[in-house]
Protein backbone atom coordinates (compact mmCIF):
# COMPACT_ATOMS: atom_id res chain seq x y z
CA UNK A 1 0.00 0.00 0.00
CA UNK A 2 1.46 3.22 -0.96
CA UNK A 3 1.82 5.83 1.50
CA UNK A 4 0.67 9.60 0.13
CA UNK A 5 0.38 12.75 2.21
CA UNK A 6 0.21 13.21 5.71
CA UNK A 7 -3.26 14.42 6.58
CA UNK A 8 -2.65 14.86 10.29
CA UNK A 9 -1.00 15.44 13.24
CA UNK A 10 -2.17 14.55 16.28
CA UNK A 11 -0.25 13.81 19.76
CA UNK A 12 0.52 10.55 19.41
CA UNK A 13 0.23 9.37 16.32
CA UNK A 14 0.26 11.22 12.33
CA UNK A 15 -2.11 9.58 9.71
CA UNK A 16 -1.52 9.44 5.79
CA UNK A 17 -3.60 8.96 3.01
CA UNK A 18 -3.14 5.99 0.87
CA UNK A 19 -3.76 5.54 -2.63
CA UNK A 20 -6.97 3.61 -1.84
CA UNK A 21 -9.49 6.38 -0.75
CA UNK A 22 -11.06 4.47 1.99
CA UNK A 23 -7.94 3.45 3.80
CA UNK A 24 -5.48 5.57 5.39
CA UNK A 25 -2.10 4.49 7.42
CA UNK A 26 -1.62 5.55 10.71
CA UNK A 27 2.01 5.97 12.24
CA UNK A 28 2.61 5.39 16.22
CA UNK A 29 5.08 8.11 18.06
CA UNK A 30 6.67 7.94 20.78
CA UNK A 31 5.80 11.38 21.76
CA UNK A 32 3.88 11.47 25.16
CA UNK A 33 1.35 14.25 26.31
CA UNK A 34 -0.88 14.62 29.67
CA UNK A 35 -3.07 17.16 30.90
CA UNK A 36 -4.19 18.30 27.48
CA UNK A 37 -0.61 18.69 25.89
CA UNK A 38 0.89 20.86 28.93
CA UNK A 39 3.20 17.69 29.96
CA UNK A 40 5.32 17.03 27.49
CA UNK A 41 7.94 14.00 26.92
CA UNK A 42 8.48 10.70 24.84
CA UNK A 43 8.39 7.26 25.85
CA UNK A 44 11.19 5.30 23.79
CA UNK A 45 9.43 2.04 21.93
CA UNK A 46 6.15 3.56 22.71
CA UNK A 47 4.54 3.80 19.53
CA UNK A 48 5.43 0.10 18.27
CA UNK A 49 4.16 -1.40 21.81
CA UNK A 50 0.85 0.41 20.76
CA UNK A 51 0.57 -0.21 17.40
CA UNK A 52 1.09 -3.74 18.07
CA UNK A 53 -0.81 -3.88 21.30
CA UNK A 54 -4.24 -2.23 19.24
CA UNK A 55 -3.94 -4.31 16.64
CA UNK A 56 -4.19 -7.82 18.16
CA UNK A 57 -6.80 -5.92 20.28
CA UNK A 58 -8.64 -4.67 17.76
CA UNK A 59 -9.05 -7.96 16.23
CA UNK A 60 -9.76 -9.69 19.25
CA UNK A 61 -13.01 -7.58 19.32
CA UNK A 62 -13.86 -7.78 15.76
CA UNK A 63 -13.92 -11.64 16.08
CA UNK A 64 -16.67 -10.69 18.85
CA UNK A 65 -19.10 -8.75 16.35
CA UNK A 66 -18.09 -5.04 17.39
CA UNK A 67 -16.79 -3.39 13.89
CA UNK A 68 -13.30 -1.50 13.77
CA UNK A 69 -11.33 0.44 11.26
CA UNK A 70 -8.13 -2.14 11.93
CA UNK A 71 -7.39 -3.66 8.05
CA UNK A 72 -3.51 -4.83 8.44
CA UNK A 73 -0.71 -4.55 10.40
CA UNK A 74 1.88 -3.28 8.08
CA UNK A 75 5.15 -2.41 10.14
CA UNK A 76 6.09 -1.73 13.85
CA UNK A 77 4.63 1.76 13.90
CA UNK A 78 1.92 1.75 10.93
CA UNK A 79 -1.41 0.35 10.58
CA UNK A 80 -3.96 0.54 7.73
CA UNK A 81 -7.10 1.32 8.64
CA UNK A 82 -10.26 2.11 7.08
CA UNK A 83 -11.10 6.15 6.59
CA UNK A 84 -13.32 7.16 9.22
CA UNK A 85 -15.40 10.29 10.28
CA UNK A 86 -14.44 9.92 13.64
CA UNK A 87 -17.47 11.19 16.04
CA UNK A 88 -15.74 13.65 18.33
CA UNK A 89 -16.81 11.84 21.23
CA UNK A 90 -14.22 10.43 24.13
CA UNK A 91 -16.05 8.01 25.67
CA UNK A 92 -14.81 6.35 28.61
CA UNK A 93 -16.27 2.98 30.79
CA UNK A 94 -14.53 2.74 34.22
CA UNK A 95 -15.09 -0.37 36.44
CA UNK A 96 -12.81 1.10 39.26
CA UNK A 97 -13.04 4.70 40.57
CA UNK A 98 -9.78 6.50 39.40
CA UNK A 99 -8.61 9.56 37.77
CA UNK A 100 -11.22 12.31 36.91
CA UNK A 101 -13.92 10.35 38.15
CA UNK A 102 -12.07 10.06 41.91
CA UNK A 103 -11.59 13.66 41.70
CA UNK A 104 -14.44 14.78 40.58
CA UNK A 105 -16.60 12.87 43.16
CA UNK A 106 -14.48 12.88 45.74
CA UNK A 107 -14.18 9.08 45.92
CA UNK A 108 -10.79 7.17 46.93
CA UNK A 109 -9.12 5.70 43.61
CA UNK A 110 -9.25 1.79 43.89
CA UNK A 111 -13.73 1.71 44.95
CA UNK A 112 -14.70 -0.92 42.30
CA UNK A 113 -18.18 -0.46 41.17
CA UNK A 114 -21.01 -2.90 41.09
CA UNK A 115 -21.67 -2.71 37.25
CA UNK A 116 -19.65 -0.43 34.48
CA UNK A 117 -20.02 2.94 34.23
CA UNK A 118 -19.80 4.97 30.89
CA UNK A 119 -18.97 8.40 29.95
CA UNK A 120 -19.04 11.36 27.08
CA UNK A 121 -16.46 13.84 26.96
CA UNK A 122 -16.38 16.10 23.73
CA UNK A 123 -13.30 15.55 22.15
CA UNK A 124 -12.49 19.37 21.44
CA UNK A 125 -8.75 20.46 22.74
CA UNK A 126 -9.48 24.11 22.70
CA UNK A 127 -12.21 23.13 25.20
CA UNK A 128 -10.42 20.81 27.34
CA UNK A 129 -12.69 17.71 26.78
CA UNK A 130 -15.72 18.50 28.59
CA UNK A 131 -18.01 16.04 30.27
CA UNK A 132 -21.00 16.04 28.42
CA UNK A 133 -24.36 13.62 28.61
CA UNK A 134 -26.00 11.87 25.69
CA UNK A 135 -28.19 15.09 25.23
CA UNK A 136 -25.58 17.23 25.16
CA UNK A 137 -24.10 15.21 22.34
CA UNK A 138 -27.29 15.30 20.64
CA UNK A 139 -28.05 18.76 20.91
CA UNK A 140 -24.51 19.53 19.43
CA UNK A 141 -25.14 17.14 16.31
CA UNK A 142 -22.32 15.13 17.10
CA UNK A 143 -23.70 11.85 16.72
CA UNK A 144 -27.49 10.62 16.26
CA UNK A 145 -29.53 8.54 18.73
CA UNK A 146 -29.25 5.61 16.68
CA UNK A 147 -25.32 5.95 16.67
CA UNK A 148 -25.03 6.62 20.84
CA UNK A 149 -26.92 3.30 21.52
CA UNK A 150 -24.64 1.86 19.09
CA UNK A 151 -21.65 3.11 20.63
CA UNK A 152 -22.96 2.30 24.24
CA UNK A 153 -23.54 -1.04 23.42
CA UNK A 154 -19.85 -1.61 21.62
CA UNK A 155 -18.20 0.29 24.80
CA UNK A 156 -20.04 -2.38 27.44
CA UNK A 157 -19.22 -5.09 24.58
CA UNK A 158 -15.51 -4.00 24.43
CA UNK A 159 -15.49 -3.63 28.22
CA UNK A 160 -16.64 -7.35 28.78
CA UNK A 161 -13.86 -9.01 26.28
CA UNK A 162 -11.19 -6.61 27.26
CA UNK A 163 -11.52 -6.92 31.03
CA UNK A 164 -11.57 -11.00 30.37
CA UNK A 165 -8.08 -10.30 28.06
CA UNK A 166 -6.57 -8.70 31.17
CA UNK A 167 -7.92 -11.09 34.13
CA UNK A 168 -5.59 -13.78 31.86
CA UNK A 169 -2.53 -11.53 32.17
CA UNK A 170 -2.73 -10.84 35.55
CA UNK A 171 -4.51 -7.33 34.90
CA UNK A 172 -7.10 -4.71 35.95
CA UNK A 173 -8.82 -3.14 33.72
CA UNK A 174 -9.47 -0.10 35.35
CA UNK A 175 -10.96 2.29 32.97
CA UNK A 176 -10.23 3.17 29.18
CA UNK A 177 -11.22 5.67 26.18
CA UNK A 178 -12.45 4.84 23.07
CA UNK A 179 -12.89 6.58 19.76
CA UNK A 180 -15.76 5.92 17.25
CA UNK A 181 -15.59 6.50 13.38
CA UNK A 182 -17.75 6.72 10.12
CA UNK A 183 -17.02 4.77 7.61
CA UNK A 184 -18.11 5.72 4.03
CA UNK A 185 -21.51 3.92 4.37
CA UNK A 186 -22.25 5.53 7.56
CA UNK A 187 -21.33 2.46 9.40
CA UNK A 188 -20.02 2.96 13.30
CA UNK A 189 -16.42 1.67 13.91
CA UNK A 190 -14.35 1.08 16.77
CA UNK A 191 -10.67 3.90 15.91
CA UNK A 192 -8.25 5.27 17.33
CA UNK A 193 -6.56 3.13 19.69
CA UNK A 194 -6.69 1.08 22.87
CA UNK A 195 -3.14 0.68 24.44
CA UNK A 196 -1.50 1.89 27.88
CA UNK A 197 -2.19 5.37 26.39
CA UNK A 198 -5.66 5.20 27.01
CA UNK A 199 -6.40 2.44 29.76
CA UNK A 200 -5.82 2.14 33.03
CA UNK A 201 -4.16 -1.20 34.01
CA UNK A 202 -3.15 -2.37 37.30
CA UNK A 203 -1.37 -5.45 38.58
CA UNK A 204 -4.27 -7.45 39.88
CA UNK A 205 -1.99 -8.76 42.82
CA UNK A 206 0.06 -5.54 43.73
CA UNK A 207 -2.05 -3.14 42.35
CA UNK A 208 1.19 -1.81 40.02
CA UNK A 209 0.12 0.70 37.55
CA UNK A 210 1.26 -0.67 34.16
CA UNK A 211 0.18 2.35 32.42
CA UNK A 212 0.31 6.20 31.05
CA UNK A 213 -0.45 7.29 34.70
CA UNK A 214 3.32 6.41 35.32
CA UNK A 215 4.34 8.80 33.23
CA UNK A 216 1.12 11.19 33.68
CA UNK A 217 2.11 11.19 37.81
CA UNK A 218 5.87 10.69 37.52
CA UNK A 219 6.19 7.40 38.93
CA UNK A 220 9.32 6.34 36.86
CA UNK A 221 9.45 3.31 35.11
CA UNK A 222 7.49 4.31 32.46
CA UNK A 223 9.06 2.20 29.22
CA UNK A 224 9.13 -0.90 31.68
CA UNK A 225 5.86 -1.08 32.54
CA UNK A 226 4.88 -0.69 29.03
CA UNK A 227 7.18 -3.31 27.94
CA UNK A 228 6.30 -5.41 31.05
CA UNK A 229 2.36 -5.09 29.66
CA UNK A 230 3.41 -5.95 26.19
CA UNK A 231 4.73 -9.19 27.30
CA UNK A 232 1.63 -10.71 29.29
CA UNK A 233 -0.32 -9.52 26.64
CA UNK A 234 1.50 -11.62 23.97
CA UNK A 235 1.88 -14.68 26.68
CA UNK A 236 -2.04 -15.13 27.47
CA UNK A 237 -3.38 -14.02 24.16
P1 LIG B 1 -9.58 10.19 33.32
O1 LIG B 1 -9.83 9.47 34.61
O2 LIG B 1 -8.40 11.09 33.36
O3 LIG B 1 -10.82 10.87 32.81
O4 LIG B 1 -9.22 9.07 32.23
C1 LIG B 1 -10.07 7.99 31.97
C2 LIG B 1 -9.42 7.07 30.95
O5 LIG B 1 -9.29 7.69 29.70
C3 LIG B 1 -8.02 6.60 31.34
O6 LIG B 1 -7.92 5.21 31.07
C4 LIG B 1 -7.11 7.38 30.45
C5 LIG B 1 -7.94 7.69 29.26
N1 LIG B 1 -7.68 9.00 28.69
C6 LIG B 1 -7.32 9.11 27.37
O7 LIG B 1 -7.21 8.12 26.66
N2 LIG B 1 -7.12 10.36 26.85
C7 LIG B 1 -7.24 11.49 27.59
O8 LIG B 1 -7.02 12.58 27.06
C8 LIG B 1 -7.62 11.37 28.96
C9 LIG B 1 -7.77 12.59 29.82
C10 LIG B 1 -7.83 10.11 29.46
Amino acid sequence: MEKREQLYEGKAKKVFATEDPEALIVSYKDDATAFNGLKKGTIAGKGIINNRMSNLLMQKLERLGIPTHFIRELSDRETLVKKVEIIPLEVIVRNIAAGSFAKNYGVEEGIVFAAPTIEFSYKNDALGDPLLNEYHALALGLATKEEIETIKKYAFAANAALKDIWKLCGVTLVDFKLEFGRTADGTVVLADEISPDTSRLWDSETKEKLDKDRFRRDLGGVEEAYQEIMRRLKENL
